[in-house]
């Protein structure tokens, strides 16, 4: 028997529904959809393929969230002050009939922005029917140019070829502005970042260098692996000219550039050396509806137990509402402080 709403210690909102903001003033405005634990490429830095081999035990298909209870959650964060999603994974695109799911979060009033991070494998076949479905853009993860130095990112899965196939697909279906997320490991793909950024000049996709962090525990992270942004903005100007950009929109995480010649932007997320929490609205959703607001917590809230006991949306609000009301994150800051955690959630799970 599953517990009853009254077991939850909800308290339902009383004040009415707006803006929502945590100890540090900061609203909640980003909710990040993790729609599928599972993954079809075994990245070392994050599913590496000795735990996560044949015999894992992902999550059954009846412990995930129904586009049903994705839906009324997203309309509950909505009416919260949220206005941007983003789906996630492991890899969302494993999920099937993802179309219909995007087709019922873009009619929910107040969400203006729909993005969805893939790897990428899967994405040419389905570009169209996303965006007919009303996804607005997509950020495709791309590590190297090289086969090689690709398959040794991704686990041996995938290729690069596929990869810029889809990029072709979801260009040519509208899914801009497109965006590349690449993380540069030291040692293993230095080299890439040069290629990456040559390869997309001048094409209208912004490339975006991500620090090596350490997400979860399963990767080991050693401080010395990541390469700081810095470096990486040293070597890329010394070849092109770039100038600074200014942000996009509050509490963006990618500190932009422009190349100088007019070839476009790029971008740099320094959580490890320049830590951004002081403005992070971001929400998080576990494919199993737990509700993290950090992307390093240790634990999450069950959202999904008193949605599946017949919570009403304003109980849900309220629980969601004194989760945000208490929260102090600021994971980053704290490492950069060298007080770092133990315990947490792996990448793949609370989908990046
Ligand atoms: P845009 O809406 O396109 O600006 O998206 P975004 O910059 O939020 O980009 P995306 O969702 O592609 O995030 C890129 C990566 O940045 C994620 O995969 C994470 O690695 C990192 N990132 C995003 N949000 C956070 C955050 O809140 N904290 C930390 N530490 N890293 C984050
Ligand atoms: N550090 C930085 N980025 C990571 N990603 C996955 N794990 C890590 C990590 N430990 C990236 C993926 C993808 C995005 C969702 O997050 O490569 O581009
Ligand atoms: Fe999959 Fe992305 Fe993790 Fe790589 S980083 S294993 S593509 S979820
Ligand atoms: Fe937000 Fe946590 Fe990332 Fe800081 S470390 S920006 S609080 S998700």
């Amino acid at each position: 028997m599953g517990k009853t709403v009254s077991e939850f210690n909800i308290i339902p909102m009383t004040d009415g529904i707006g803006s929502l903001n945590d100890r540090f003033e900061r609203p909640l405005r980003d909710l990040r959809i993790s729609v599928m634990d599972r993954c079809n490429f075994r990245c070392p830095y994050c599913m590496p393929e000795d735990k996560y081999h044949r015999h894992f035990q992902f999550l059954r298909s009846s412990e995930r969230l129904s586009f049903d209870e994705i839906t009324r959650l997203a309309h509950i964060f909505a009416a919260l002050g949220v206005s941007k999603l983003r789906i996630t994974g492991g890899e969302p695109l494993l999920r099937p009939e993802l179309p219909d799911l995007i087709g019922d979060l873009d009619r929910i009033d107040g969400i203006d922005d729909i993005a969805l991070t893939t790897n990428g494998i899967l994405l040419g076949q389905q570009a169209a029917a996303l965006k007919a479905a009303g996804l607005d853009r997509v950020t495709v993860s791309l590590d190297a140019m090289d086969q090689s130095v690709f398959a040794a990112m991704s686990g041996g899965r995938g290729s690069v070829e596929r990869v810029l196939a889809s990029i072709a697909d979801a260009q040519e279906a509208g899914l801009s502005p497109l965006k590349i997320n690449a993380v540069i490991k030291r040692g293993i793909n230095e080299d890439a970042a040069l290629e990456i950024v040559e390869h997309f000049r001048g094409t209208g996709i912004i490339v975006r260098f991500i620090e090596y962090m350490d997400v979860g525990t399963i990767n080991h992270w050693q401080a010395g692996e990541t390469v700081p942004s810095a470096e990486l903005l040293e070597r890329i100007s010394s070849r092109w000219a770039v100038e600074a950009v200014d942000p996009g929109y509050h509490g963006e995480v990618a500190r932009r550039y422009r190349f100088a010649d007019g070839a476009g932007e790029l971008g740099f997320i320094s959580s490890v050396s320049a830590p951004f929490c002081g403005s992070c609205t971001r929400a998080r959703l576990s494919s199993d509806g737990q509700l993290f607001t950090c992307l390093f917590a240790s634990s999450g809230t069950d959202l999904r137990g008193p949605l599946r006991a017949g919570a009403s949306d304003e109980e849900l609000a309220g629980l969601i509402q004194g989760i945000w009301s208490r929260r102090q994150d600021r994971y980053s800051e704290l490492r950069a402080g060298g007080q770092g955690a133990d315990e947490k959630v792996e990448m793949y799970y609370i989908g990046g």
